[in-house]
């Protein structure tokens, strides 16, 4: 085995979190400052196999299983060191120096999985010219694909059929064990065999930016739920590290200096062929700092253009800020109701289309805009929160200066206060468990109330109901928090009574801070006692916490509106200052 040098490892190992990998395959339950679940590597009613963060590691008291994140992708997937090594390097966003096969030692598992693809995904686009195929190339056609794109994309078919795939790679002498691999089919019961995972949909190739076949889409042809599957995470493709389309838009992103980053795979292909050779899909999860990464090598700009219904809003406002924060420049635009990029090319054409992307909004006005809708005009206190961490990611310097002017000047306050606050925002919100003692005092303290009513909102709809009405989830502060509530709120709306913690976790997806603080705030709720009473004391504080903030806030305009014999201001602010005050007392008592 060519070698892989430690130093990769290393930084591998830095990058990767063993309880967020663990718990992609292990139901991980908090457990003080560990997390517990039952033994995946023997059959136990107890859960005696726990996880620890600080130390990185895990351990069953059962079995004796344990080691480190490697080890565990090693036992459980079955995986070789190197292969296991491979896998989290994806994950990570870590580049692994290409390795001189030695003699007699055969391609590499990357490689076979990008072959057997390959076989696949011919396989597939034959399927779409056979008779079997036709009701496939209808429904294509139906949808203004045409025959160049097909090949283009290589578009094809799955048959509604258990064992095709299987059987015509094994005629292919690909191993059983390696369709499984490559995701291509499922497991089947002791003693069958194991079952193609796609069946019966029109099928997206998904390529790396080299041309490889890393994974497929596929999408049903009629109203069936879930619309799109996927691959499942290989040794090749990981979904938060890829960007469908990159690999045909690369050339088109240079000439044009920027990209057009959209949700869907047909929001790829149709404007595509219309002529706009600039874009690229998330494939419905929300942009990852990894796809960010891969975008900002090809591109300084990107144009996001998202569906105009509320998760693709909540979509764009997670990926502007992780843009943002790796230096690239952001712009977004939103479509008219009910469009996506698809059907909005379709019936006003390219050029229309290429309209709204040069026109699209800058980060500030885009982002200002939803808030000013969302909250109102007054909440100016809650409007600075949110906007103040995104404009402190903003890495030039002149572009966020020239940021603040704007903001102070739309919403009407004094630009020196603003520059004040953001003073005080951290640049990066991390609050990861080995630093939270260096967050001075306050900050922890109503980050620890938020955190801690979040925990009860996820656990429990009415206790997020009871949030929501006396508290109004703008007085949140903290970013994360925000955004966890924010997602939560969606999916009480979806209305699925119950929060699943996993799916919550997936819409977080990316989102580090977030799933830390839904993390820490399950952990908090998991070991509360009398709930009720809790949380009206996380309540209280989170009020208090906002009203002494305000207090500040309004103390520093006082002094402003002071210096510039402003009395009219003065007297105003005086008053709100003492009815604050006021109430504190109040509280108090
Ligand atoms: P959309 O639901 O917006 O679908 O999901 P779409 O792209 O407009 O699909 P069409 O036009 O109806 O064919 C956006 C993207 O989210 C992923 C897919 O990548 C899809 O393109 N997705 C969606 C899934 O992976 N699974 C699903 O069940 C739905
Ligand atoms: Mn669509």
């Amino acid at each position: 085995m060519g070698t892989i040098p430690q130093e990769i490892i290393d930084r591998i190992l830095e990058r990767v979190d063993i309880v967020e990998v663990i718990s992609e395959y292990v139901q991980l339950k908090r457990a003080g400052r560990s997390h517990k679940a039952c033994c995946p590597f023997h059959n136990e009613k107890t859960a005696s196999f726990v996880v620890s963060p600080d130390k990185q590691i895990y351990h069953c008291f059962g079995c004796g299983a344990g080691g480190n994140v490697l080890n565990f992708v090693m036992k459980y997937e079955n995986l070789e060191f190197p292969d296991a090594v491979r896998k989290l390097a994806l994950r990570a966003g870590v580049e692994i120096p290409v390795e001189r096969g030695r003699q007699g030692e055969g391609p590499s598992l990357y490689s076979r999985i990008h072959e057997i693809n390959k076989l696949a995904a011919a396989f597939f686009q034959n399927n779409l010219r056979s008779e079997k195929g036709r009701g496939a190339l209808d429904y294509l056609r139906s949808r203004g694909i045409e025959n160049q794109t097909l090949s283009d994309f290589r578009l094809g078919y799955a048959l509604d059929d258990w064992e095709a795939l299987r059987k015509y790679l094994e005629s292919r002498k690909v191993p059983v064990d390696m369709v499984r691999k490559a995701g291509l089919s499922i497991e089947s019961d002791k003693g069958r065999n194991d079952y193609d995972r796609f069946r019966n949909r029109v099928i997206f190739p998904i390529f790396d930016d080299r041309d490889n076949i890393v994974a497929f889409g596929g999408r049903v042809m009629d109203k069936a739920l879930p619309k799109y599957i996927n691959s499942p995470e290989t040794p090749v493709y990981s979904k938060s590290n890829v960007l469908y389309g990159l690999n045909f838009s690369k050339r088109g992103i240079r000439e044009k200096g920027y990209a057009i980053l959209v949700e869907g795979y047909m929001d790829v292909v149709i404007p595509f062929q219309q002529g706009v050779k600039n874009v690229v899909a998330t494939s419905g999860t929300a942009l990852t700092p990894r796809q960010a990464d891969i975008l900002k090598r090809q591109a300084s700009t990107a144009v996001l253009i998202f569906d105009a219904d509320q998760a693709g809003e909540a979509a764009s406002l997670r990926g502007l800020d992780i843009l943002v924060e790796k230096g690239m420049g952001v712009r977004i635009a939103a479509l008219p109701k009910g469009e996506d990029p698809d059907t909005f090319v379709r019936k006003f054409g390219r050029e229309a289309f290429e309209e709204v992307a040069e026109k699209a909004k800058d980060l500030l006005d885009y982002k200002l805009e939803l808030l000013l809708k969302k909250f109102g005009p007054r909440s100016v206190g809650t409007i600075c929160d949110e906007m103040l961490p995104t404009i402190s990611r903003v890495e030039n310097a002149v572009v966020r200066s020239d940021y603040l002017t704007r903001l102070a000047e739309k919403l009407g306050i004094h630009e020196a206060s603003l520059r004040y606050e953001i003073g005080k925002v951290k640049p990066d919100y991390s609050y990861h468990y080995a630093s939270e003692a260096r967050i001075e005092g306050s900050v922890r303290n109503y980050r620890s109330s938020e955190v801690h009513l979040l925990g009860m909102a996820i656990t429990e709809r009415k206790y997020f109901e009871k949030l929501d009405r006396e508290l109004g989830l703008g007085m949140f502060k903290d970013p994360a928090v925000k955004r966890v509530m924010r997602s939560v709120g969606e999916m009480y709306a979806a209305g699925d009574g119950d929060i699943n913690a996993s799916k919550l976790s997936s819409r977080l997806e990316g989102d580090e801070q977030a799933k830390q603080a839904f993390m820490e705030g399950l952990a908090k709720a998991d070991i509360t006692e009398e709930k009720d009473r809790v949380l009206e004391d996380c309540i209280l504080r989170v009020r208090k916490e906002n009203r002494d903030e305000e207090i500040k806030i309004l103390t520093i305009r006082l002094k402003e509106a002071q210096d510039s014999r402003d009395d009219a201001g003065v007297r105003d602010l005086a008053d709100r200052i003492n009815k604050l005050y006021k109430e504190r007392a109040h509280r108090h008592a």
